[in-house]
């Protein structure tokens, strides 16, 4: 059945986004905001947390049906201890042609110069670093626990010195709060090999206040970068991508927009994404997951895990940004979606 399965839509599964931790070290306001997740706020226990085992072993179920890239996620994933290893165990594993799985994660940067090496030697890919702006002060407000700016810098340099490249940076942008830096990051990152990416501010989970007039266009945010540094479309990558892609007209390099909002990419979405304690969702925006840690923990056989995820991919419909604006917050469940830091970007 490998390649095969696709969901209502006809919708292959190709990528897998694990989660490792709800937890983060930063409070960025978009995604755990103080307010909410303060010193009161209950995370996940221990033992609800996936092993690396279970993890693996989970994941391994996935590639069987199609999945070719896995992606770890949190929080922030470099605060699971040892990560390592489970990187280790992942890079072990096949897609269904045989191939290593390209495994890569995406991080805010403050614990990667401290880890970079490992990651690498562990058999990590690639990193995606999450940053939101250059300027010190900015920065800090951003993540809301007066992290400076350098120290992410020099984890982006250590990643691109590990080897773990080519390196992405995320900015998400809010009208507003740092619009102002993007120049200055494009400025900063051209021609260096790293690929910045800007992405519309998402009405994700439901703590973050989101409001439509903070969300800067991705078409306005290219008409700001290429008045100065002019830019020429380029082909997607690969279908599904979630960002379009732009060089800089002198060949110096390229820039992403990823437009959830604006111009929604649901239509050829590959993403399946596996929550810290188990969960299967079937898009970002969903209000369930289907537990696979109960089937695990419950004695199921590598076949009735598999068979599971292929018929729950099957009954797959969503495609929550394209219904956006069409639907009420809750998606007319009168359930709570998600948040982010819980399932993983
Ligand atoms: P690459 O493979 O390196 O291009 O990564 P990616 O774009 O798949 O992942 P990344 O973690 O860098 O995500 C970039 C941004 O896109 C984040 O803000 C994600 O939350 C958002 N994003 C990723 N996947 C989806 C998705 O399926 N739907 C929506 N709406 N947003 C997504
Ligand atoms: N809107 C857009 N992107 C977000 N991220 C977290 N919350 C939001 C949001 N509300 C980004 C992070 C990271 C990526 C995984 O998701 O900054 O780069
Ligand atoms: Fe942490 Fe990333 Fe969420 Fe910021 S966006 S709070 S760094 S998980
Ligand atoms: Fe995929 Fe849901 Fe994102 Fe659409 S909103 S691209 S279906 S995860």
């Amino acid at each position: 059945a490998t390649g095969l399965l696709a969901d209502t839509l006809g919708r292959p599964l190709r990528d897998l986004r694990i989660s490792v931790t709800d937890r983060c070290n930063f409070r960025c306001s978009y995604c755990m905001p103080k307010e909410v997740f303060d010193k009161d706020y209950q995370y996940l226990p221990h033992a609800s947390l996936l092993s690396f085992e279970e993890i693996t072993r989970i994941a391994r179920q996935f590639l069987a049906h199609g999945v070719r890239k896995i992606r770890l996620t949190g929080g922030e994933p470099l605060l699971r201890k040892n990560l390592e290893i489970l990187v280790a165990q992942l890079a072990a594993l096949r897609t269904a042609d045989g191939e290593p799985p390209e495994l890569t994660l995406t991080t805010n940067g403050s614990l990667l110069a401290r880890k970079a090496k490992a990651l690498k030697e562990a058999g990590l890919q690639r990193v995606t670093v999450s940053l939101d702006g250059l300027d010190d002060a900015v920065f800090r407000r951003m993540n809301d626990v007066d992290f400076p700016v350098g120290q992410v810098l020099e984890g982006i340099d250590a990643a691109r010195a590990a080897g773990l490249g080519p390196v992405k940076v995320n900015m998400v942008v809010k009208r507003g709060t740092n619009d102002h830096e993007i120049l200055p990051m494009a400025r900063r990152f051209k021609g260096t090999g790293v690929v910045l990416r800007f992405i519309e501010y998402m009405d994700v989970g439901a703590t973050n206040g989101w409001r439509m007039d903070e969300v800067l266009p991705s078409a306005e945010v290219r008409q700001r970068i290429s008045a100065e540094l002019p830019l020429v479309a380029l082909d997607a990558a690969a279908p599904g991508e979630t960002a379009e892609r732009w060089a800089y007209a002198d060949g110096s390099g390229e820039v992403g927009l990823i437009s959830s909002v604006t111009q929604a990419f649901c239509g050829d979405c590959n993403r399946a994404r596996l929550s810290t304690e188990g969960k299967f969702y079937l898009c970002l925006f969903a209000s369930n997951g289907y537990d696979l840690r109960a089937l695990v923990r419950g004695g199921a056989g590598d076949d009735e895990l598999a068979s599971a995820i292929g018929h729950i991919w099957q009954g797959r419909a969503d495609r929550y940004s394209e219904l956006r604006g069409t639907l009420p917050a809750d998606a007319g469940t009168g359930q709570r979606r998600v948040e982010m830091s819980y399932i993983g970007g």
